[in-house]
């Protein structure tokens, strides 16, 4: 739960707002933001990590707003599309301050990119090292530049979000050589003179998400900065960067156990030092990419619950299934990763016993489950308000439109004071998109 989360006589309030209120204002499913907890949070890695850059990592939630409080507490921005981009420069939000990623940016993507003079560009590809070069060459910008290299590590966490080990599409391989390579081409882009050219700035590693075990940081740092020293002296450069990545795991049930940032700033800096004096290297410029450690828990998403239904399971036991008026269309992170989320019943009190209860959404597929297991009062009702915690990161961001589901709005709290960032879709913006087919019938004539 965020932190200003709390009952008052069986009512969730967020930021002081009844969840009761906020439902018959907005209207339900609604996403709540809690911007005390948002602001908190990006304040906790901005200071424990006060010698890097932080660079919120956009793809968990964005939206204007979002981007100004990001600025507003002194953190950088990381974006992975064209689209992000353009949310981020609508929001005014600094170009020099934001790092672009992706392993397939168009060329149009990356022109539009140099052009609005983003700080530095992660490359991916030996491809994208020909295009970006070719761009500043033609703009006579210089473009900074980092490499993003695969550590070989293996993170701990579910394999559709492991992006350390070597057959996955991001990254150029170390053991390969490939990532010397890259290094060596885009050194080879340097500008010459006042012309356009890129600047090499550093090595970039990101192993997955999710994590706990801090080691496979440890690890990946260890390799990236090998190759730092192999780039010193082979190349002779010595290159003034180096980016860690995002992952950070946070709390989704009580059995999670989360690292500080304070703790994992000791923790990566402590490696790091080590590091380099043994490889005496000077200690490069770090930076880091949170997304789910800072919005993850800063948001709660509220449902209204529409059906009851007791199963009987083999054996004799029993599991409730309790409809809400949302589901995989705006949380597809359980059916996708088998992710675990609890909920509590936020709209009222209830003495009645604990039953369990399985939260399932509204769409035509029975993998449309929300939280799969939670003992939820067996008195559960339609009307009820159901909140789920931590669903700030990876749902809205990753929401849908199946089923024509309307996206639910984002709706920001504080000090008792609900406004709404991100609007609820209508069906005109369904149908906006759906342009028809206007001229003769096909087939026809
Ligand atoms: N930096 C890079 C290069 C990334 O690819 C990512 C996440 C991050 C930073 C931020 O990672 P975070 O701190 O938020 O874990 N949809 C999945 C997560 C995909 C993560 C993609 N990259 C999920 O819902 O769990």
């Amino acid at each position: 739960w965020s932190s200003t989360a709390r009952k008052v006589d069986g009512v969730l309030e967020v930021g002081g707002v009844p969840m009761t209120d906020l439902v018959a204002e907005h209207g339900s499913p609604a996403y709540v933001l809690d911007e005390v907890d948002f602001r908190q949070r990006a304040a906790a890695f901005r200071d424990a990590f006060a010698d890097y850059d932080v660079y919120y990592a956009g793809k968990a939630f964005l939206c204007t707003t979002v981007a100004r409080w990001v600025a507003e507490e002194g953190l950088r921005l990381d974006v992975c599309s064209a689209g992000e981009l353009t949310v981020a420069l609508a929001a005014g939000f600094e170009p020099a301050f934001i790092g672009y990623h992706g392993n397939n940016k168009t060329g149009a993507e990356l022109a539009r990119a140099v052009e609005a003079g983003v700080g530095r560009i992660v490359v991916d590809s030996f491809l994208e090292v020909e295009r970006v070069a070719e761009i500043a060459a033609r703009t006579g910008r210089r473009v900074g530049v980092m490499v993003r290299v695969t550590a070989g590590v293996e993170a701990h966490t579910h394999e559709y979000i492991a992006t350390a080990h070597e057959d996955q599409k991001f990254g150029f391989s170390i053991t390969s050589g490939d990532a010397l390579e890259a290094v060596r081409r885009v050194q080879a882009a340097a500008p010459e003179g006042d012309g356009g050219g890129l600047l090499l700035l550093g090595l970039h590693s990101h192993i997955g998400s999710q994590i706990f075990d801090s080691s496979g940081f440890e690890v990946a740092a260890r390799r990236v900065l090998a190759l730092h020293a192999t780039v010193a002296r082979e190349l002779g450069v010595q290159m003034p960067e180096m980016d860690l990545g995002g992952g950070f795991g946070i709390a989704y049930t009580t059995q999670d156990d989360p690292s500080t940032p304070q703790r994992l700033a000791e923790e990566m800096s402590a490696i790091v030092a080590y590091e380099c004096r043994a490889l005496d290297l000077p200690v490069p410029r770090l930076s880091i990419e949170p997304g789910r450690a800072i919005v993850g828990p800063a948001m709660c998403t509220v449902y209204a619950v529409g059906t009851v239904k007791p199963v009987a399971l083999d054996g004799g036991a029993r599991r409730t299934y309790v409809s809400v008026d949302g589901g995989m269309s705006d949380n597809i992170r359980t059916a996708l990763y088998d992710a675990d989320y609890s909920c509590t019943l936020a709209s009222r009190s209830s003495h009645a016993t604990p039953i369990l209860s399985r939260v399932v959404g509204k769409h035509c597929e029975a993998g449309d489950i929300v939280v799969k297991d939670e003992f939820l009062p067996g008195d559960i009702a339609p009307g009820d308000l159901v909140a789920v915690p931590g669903t700030g990161a990876y749902c809205r961001s990753m929401a849908s439109n199946y089923n024509h589901a309307l996206r639910p709005p984002v709706v920001a709290v504080r000090d008792g004071v609900a406004r709404v960032v991100v609007r609820r879709e209508t069906e005109d913006d369904l149908l906006r998109t759906d342009v028809g087919w206007t001229g003769p019938s096909q087939g026809t004539d």
